[in-house]
């Protein structure tokens, strides 16, 4: 079946959807705050399975609640292409970020539907759970469980700060599915994003063609001290865990600034204490760290001095310091032929387009450890994300997922 050059996304359908999503779980700021398996999520995901179903998929969701909507292709038989990305966001998130890449999937299943063109391999657009990490560590934990690089009951364990525990709310909002999470092996993933930085947006460049990913190492770490009072109690016998908690942050920015002339990236994202009250010290905190490095090599001697830093801070505040989890990704782990592939759409599309490496977390990281993967991205303004102010204009978004439209079904009809 052959697919005409001519053939484009229906833009507003795909805008209309994005403005629809973006009115699930408005936060404080105005942006979105669709955290993982809250309720706005599962309002979210509920009318996602509606419009998948609308589509003409089989929609099926597996053990840790990832939604997959499944259009069958001639040879049913053949593994998949999967295409998607994730629907919750950060706390104070933007209505783009993973969005686009699960309702640009889906548009994108839409038009091959107005066009009748069946593939050859079946496709399944899919949502992947809890990519953001903002209620659950690690991020990208469902994606990860596909990839078979995470246990399912390890994950059911996780813990948010609101005592919530993954396994119940996803039993909760009704998505604890059957279908076992790990096993399948796709024959390719595909993800559109924005990028999360100004390159694009800055040089008025239409389509980023993601080559690799930033080296990137994350921590949750826990101290633990012993609470007293915080007058009498001599200095020397203190044991504050919120004290060890914020030596080591303070210390991780420091290991940024030293990598930085390089490119470095070095962030203090979290720190909870107990009982983190006036008048006594802690004797029990959490904190989450992260170090990135373009250059491999250069952001693991960062993590190895966040492994130094943690047993210093802990020493100093006279508290044990356990690392409860800790998550790498990253490195030149994306197909060379469907890199190649974007590339040449984007160009035959008439599209300007760039090289670019992805300094975010996304779940085609994990998709890349068990199947050829590759990532699209489009601008966003100023490069500003995980921010209520995150802005795509519309004219930027069709030239992504027209580039995935058409790297989609040349891979799928293969
Ligand atoms: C997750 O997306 C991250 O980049 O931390
Ligand atoms: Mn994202
Ligand atoms: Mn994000
Ligand atoms: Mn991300």
């Amino acid at each position: 079946m052959t697919f005409s050059p001519d053939a484009r996304i229906n833009l507003s359908r795909l805008l209309a959807d994005i403005d629809r999503s973006a009115g699930i779980g408005i936060g404080r700021e105005g942006g979105l705050s669709r955290l993982a398996l809250s309720d706005a999520d599962r309002e979210m995901r509920d009318l996602f399975v509606g419009w998948c179903r609308e589509a003409g998929l089989a929609v099926s969701i597996d053990e840790v609640g990832n939604i997959f909507g499944r259009r069958a292709g001639r040879e049913d038989d053949l593994p998949p292409v999967l295409v998607g990305s994730h629907l919750d966001t950060q706390a104070n998130g933007g209505r783009f970020d993973g969005i686009l890449g699960v309702l640009g999937a889906l548009e994108v299943v839409r038009t091959l539907n107005d066009l009748g063109h069946v593939t050859r391999r079946p496709i399944e657009i899919v949502n992947w759970t809890n990519e953001e990490g903002a209620r659950f560590s690690p991020p990208m934990l469902a994606s990860g469980c596909f990839a078979g690089a995470y246990p399912v009951d390890w994950a059911y364990e996780r813990q948010a700060d609101d005592g919530a525990v993954f396994g119940d709310e996803l039993q909760r909002i009704a998505y604890r599915g059957s279908v076992p999470a790990g096993g399948r092996i796709p024959d390719a993933y595909l993800e559109l994003h924005i990028e999360q930085g100004p390159v694009l947006d800055t040089e008025k460049v239409q389509v980023g063609v993601v080559t690799h990913a930033y080296r990137s190492h994350g921590f949750l770490v826990e101290f633990r001290g012993e609470t007293a009072h915080t007058g009498p109690w001599p200095m020397e016998k203190r044991r504050n865990a919120l004290l060890a908690a914020a030596r080591l942050l303070v210390g991780v920015d420091d290991i940024g600034w030293e990598f930085a002339p390089s490119g470095g990236k070095a962030t203090a994202a979290r720190l909870v204490a107990w009982p983190n009250k006036a008048g006594i010290l802690s004797d029990w905190s959490q904190a989450v760290c992260d170090v990135r490095h373009d250059d491999p090599a250069k952001a693991d001697s960062m993590a190895d001095k966040v492994l130094g830093m943690i047993e210093a801070a802990g020493r100093r505040a006279g508290c044990d310091a356990r690392i409860m989890d800790r998550w790498t990704w990253g490195g030149s782990i994306f197909d060379n032929d469907l890199i190649g592939s974007i590339r040449a759409h984007a160009g035959a599309l008439g599209y300007s387009h760039r090289d670019l490496p992805s300094q975010a977390g996304h779940d085609a990281y994990f998709l890349a450890g068990i199947c050829p993967t590759a990532m699209i991205f489009t601008p966003c303004r100023d490069g500003i994300t995980h921010n209520n102010a995150e802005f795509v204009a519309p004219e930027e978004i069709a030239p992504g997922a027209n580039v995935l439209l058409h790297a989609l079904v040349v891979r799928a009809d293969r």
